[in-house]
C-alpha cells in the first residue's frame, strides 16, 4: 500500500511531509513524491523513482519555502514505477496536485471521457485522471468539486489534493483504504496511518467511508459526499513508532491478515467491465493463442504452490484444460513435456525467487507462454514473463505471506474465469455470477476475522505440542499443505498435510492419544467422506479441530473444536479457511515467544536456488 501525508500550519512543510514519508517507508514503495504551496503562490511537484533518499538528493539543491505541502511514497499498480508515474499527479496547468492509494476501477472510461475533452495525459497512472477532473469540476470551492468527482469513482482510494488557489486547504477522501487526521496546534495533518504524523501530535480522527476532509490551520471539517458534515471523535494515540507501523500489532504479520479483505478487493478490482465481461488486458494473449492452450502449467514454491493448487481445481473446473502444478525446484530438472501450446502461470510473491525464475527460464525457452502472477511490480519474474497479473495486496513485511497468498487465490480464480470466457466452457452469464460470487469475498473475509478469538484461544493450547496434522479433501487439501506450512514456518512444530483420504494409507499411524488434527471441513459434496476420516483418527485418539461452515453440523459431532466461517460456494471457500490457518499459526508462534515476522532460518525472498 503507498504512502500519504498531508500537512498545513506553520512549520516547513516540505520538512513535516517528507518526515512523515520517512516514516512510512516501511510499508514499502517503488517511488516518491512531494507537492509544495509557496508564499507566492506557486505550487511546486517534485518526484523520483526508486528510494526517498533520490527525491530528497533532488530537493537538496533548491528552497521550497511553504507551509502547506503534499507527500506520496508509490506502490506501483498501475504503471511502471518512474518519475513520470510517480505521485503527486497534477492536471493540465498544474494547478492541482493529487497523491493517490488505491485503483481508480473506471479510469479506462474516465480517461476516454477526459481525451474527449481535450486533456492530455502525461502518466500511465490512473491517479491522474482525478487532477484532470479536479481542474474541470473546481469553481473556487475545492472541497465540492472533490465531492463531486468522488461521486464519479469506481474502486479503492484514498486521495489527498492541493490547489495553487488554496493557501489554507487540503483536501482528502477515502473510500476502503485507511486515512486519518492528525491534529495540532494550529496546525493539521493527514495519513495513510499515524505513523505519518505521530512525531508532532498524537491526537487522531479516523475518516470513515466515502467522507471527505478538508484540513486547515484552524481546524479540520469533515463531510459526506453530498456536503453535510459529520462529526467525529477524536483519540489519543499512546502507541511507540513501532506499534504504529505495525497498526498497533505486535508483528506486521497480524496487520497484513487484517489488511486481507483490502488485498482481494484491490486484486479483483476492475476486472468487470460495466457490460459485466471479464477482461484481463495484462494477459496480452490473443483469443485464438487462449483456445489454442493444449495444458496449463502452473510452477511455484511455498505458499504460491499452494495458491497455485488451487488452481488447478478451478482452472480445470471451468475451463476443461489438465493443469499441472510443479515446485518450481523440481520442475526443469524433470525435462517437462511443455511446448508453444501450453500456458505456463509463475506464481510469486517476491517475482524474485530464483527457483520460480530458472523454472520459467526453462519453460520459456520450450516456447510456452508464460503468465506471471505476481505481488512486485518491475519484479524479474514479471519482466522475464510474457504478461504479469499484479497481485495488488501491497507490500508484505512478515516472512510468512499471508495477504499476498490470498490475493493469489483471487487472481487464479480471475484467470480461470478469463480463460474459460474466451474458450465458450462458461458463458458471460456463469462468469459475471462467479465474479459476484468472489465479490461478496473481502467482507466474509472481514466476518472471519471477526471470529477469531476461539482461534487464539486455541493456538495457545496447542503451544505446546511437536506434532499436527492437517486434512483436507478438493481445495481444502492445499489448505491442509498452507495450514502445515504456516505452523512449520511459524511455531517449528512439525506440522503436515494430507489429503484425507490418503490419511488411512499411513498417516494414521501418527495418530495418537491426543495428536491435534486440524481438518478443514467447509460445506462440500464430498463432506460425508471427510466426516469418515475425522471418525477415524478421532477413532484413535486425536483431537479433532473442524473448520466448518456456519449451520453445517455434519461433522461437528466429531469434533472437540469447531471453528466457524460463513458460507460460499465451495470451489472459492479457500479464501475463507485460509485466514483461520494464518492465525492459529501465528499465534501459535507468538505464545511459544518466537519472533513472528522473522522465524529462523528463512528469508522473505529466497534469492538463491
Ligand atoms: C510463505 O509463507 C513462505 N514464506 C514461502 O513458502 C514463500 O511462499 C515461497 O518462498 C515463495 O515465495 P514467492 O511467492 O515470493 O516466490
Amino acid at each position: 500500500m503507498c504512502g500519504i501525508v498531508g500537512y498545513v500550519g506553520e512549520q516547513d512543510g516540505l520538512e513535516v511531509v517528507l518526515g512523515g514519508l520517512r516514516r512510512l517507508e516501511y510499508r514499502g514503495y517503488d517511488s516518491a513524491g512531494v507537492a509544495i504551496l509557496g508564499p507566492d503562490g506557486s505550487l511546486t511537484v517534485e518526484r523520483k523513482a526508486g528510494k526517498l533518499a533520490n527525491l530528497e538528493k533532488e530537493l537538496a539543491e533548491r528552497a521550497f519555502p511553504g507551509t502547506l505541502a503534499i507527500g506520496h511514497t508509490r506502490w506501483a499498480t498501475h504503471g511502471a514505477p518512474t518519475d513520470r508515474n510517480a505521485h503527486p499527479q497534477v492536471d493540465c496547468s498544474g494547478a492541482v496536485a493529487v497523491v493517490h492509494n488505491g485503483t481508480i476501477e473506471n479510469f479506462g472510461a474516465l480517461v476516454r471521457g477526459l481525451e474527449e475533452r481535450g486533456h492530455e495525459r502525461s502518466s500511465d497512472t490512473d491517479t491522474e485522471v482525478v487532477a484532470h477532473l479536479v481542474e474541470e469540476r473546481y469553481t473556487g470551492d475545492l472541497a465540492a468539486a472533490v465531492r463531486s468527482v468522488c461521486k464519479d469513482l469506481d474502486g479503492s482510494f484514498v486521495l489527498v489534493i492541493a490547489h495553487r488557489d488554496q493557501p489554507d486547504l487540503v483536501v482528502a477522501a477515502r473510500r476502503n483504504l485507511p486515512l486519518v487526521v492528525g491534529l495540532g496546534d494550529g496546525e493539521n495533518f493527514l495519513g495513510s496511518d499515524v505513523t505519518a504524523f505521530i512525531a508532532h501530535t498524537r491526537e487522531a480522527r479516523a475518516v470513515d467511508q466515502d467522507q471527505v476532509v478538508e484540513l486547515r490551520r484552524t481546524g479540520v471539517v469533515v463531510t459526506d459526499l453530498d456536503g453535510n458534515v459529520v462529526e467525529g471523535e477524536s483519540y489519543h494515540v499512546d502507541w511507540d513508532t513501532s506499534a504504529a507501523e505495525k497498526g498497533g500489532h505486535e508483528f506486521f504479520m497480524l496487520k497484513e491478515i487484517e489488511e486481507q479483505p483490502a488485498a482481494v478487493r484491490e486484486t479483483l478490482g476492475g476486472r468487470l467491465t460495466e457490460q459485466g465481461v471479464l477482461h484481463l488486458d495484462e494477459l496480452s494473449m490473443s483469443d485464438e493463442d487462449i483456445r489454442d492452450i493444449e495444458q496449463v502449467v502452473i510452477i511455484a514454491c511455498g505458499s504460491s504452490y499452494h495458491s497455485g493448487l488451487v488452481g488447478k481445481y478451478a482452472i480445470e473446473r471451468w475451463c476443461r484444460l489438465p493443469v499441472q502444478v510443479e515446485m518450481a525446484s523440481e520442475f526443469r530438472y524433470r525435462d517437462p513435456v511443455v511446448g508453444r501450446r501450453t500456458l505456463v502461470i509463475a506464481i510469486s510473491q517476491s517475482g524474485e525467487t530464483a527457483d520460480t525464475l530458472e523454472a520459467l527460464r526453462h519453460a520459456r525457452a520450450q516456447k510456452a507462454w508464460v503468465l506471471a502472477v505476481t505481488n512486485t511490480l518491475g519484479s524479474t519474474v514479471s519482466r522475464e514473463s510474457d504478461a504479469a497479473f499484479y497481485t495488488r495486496s501491497g507490500p508484505e513485511v512478515a516472512v510468512a505471506s499471508t495477504k499476498a497468498v490470498i490475493a493469489q487465490l483471487a487472481a487464479m480464480y480471475v484467470v480461470g474465469l478469463y480463460l474459460a470466457q474466451v474458450r465458450g466452457t462458461r458463458d458471460a452469464d456463469e462468469v459475471r455470477a462467479h465474479m459476484h460470487d468472489l465479490e461478496e469475498i473481502p467482507s466474509l473475509v472481514e466476518d472471519v476475522l471477526s471470529r477469531m478469538e476461539p482461534v487464539r484461544a486455541l493456538a495457545r493450547e496447542l503451544a505446546s505440542e511437536e506434532r499436527v496434522l492437517f486434512l483436507g479433501r478438493h481445495v481444502g487439501y492445499p489448505m491442509a499443505l498452507e495450514g502445515a506450512l504456516k505452523l512449520k514456518e511459524l511455531a517449528y512444530i512439525s506440522a503436515e498435510g494430507f489429503p484425507a483420504g490418503e490419511i488411512k494409507h499411513g498417516p494414521i499411524a501418527l495418530v495418537e492419544e491426543g495428536t491435534p488434527v486440524v481438518v478443514i471441513a467447509p460445506r462440500h459434496a464430498l463432506q460425508a467422506k471427510l466426516v469418515n476420516n475425522v471418525q477415524e483418527v478421532r477413532a484413535r485418539g486425536a483431537r479433532t479441530i473442524v473448520i466448518a461452515t456456519d449451520g453445517d453440523e455434519s461433522v461437528t459431532p466429531y469434533a472437540d473444536t469447531v471453528i466457524r466461517i460463513p458460507d460460499t460456494k465451495s470451489l472459492l471457500a479457500p479464501l475463507l479457511t485460509i485466514v483461520p490457518l494464518q492465525v492459529l499459526a501465528a499465534e501459535v508462534a507468538r505464545a511459544r515467544g518466537l519472533d513472528v515476522d522473522q522465524p529462523r532460518n528463512l528469508a522473505k525472498s529466497v534469492t538463491v536456488e
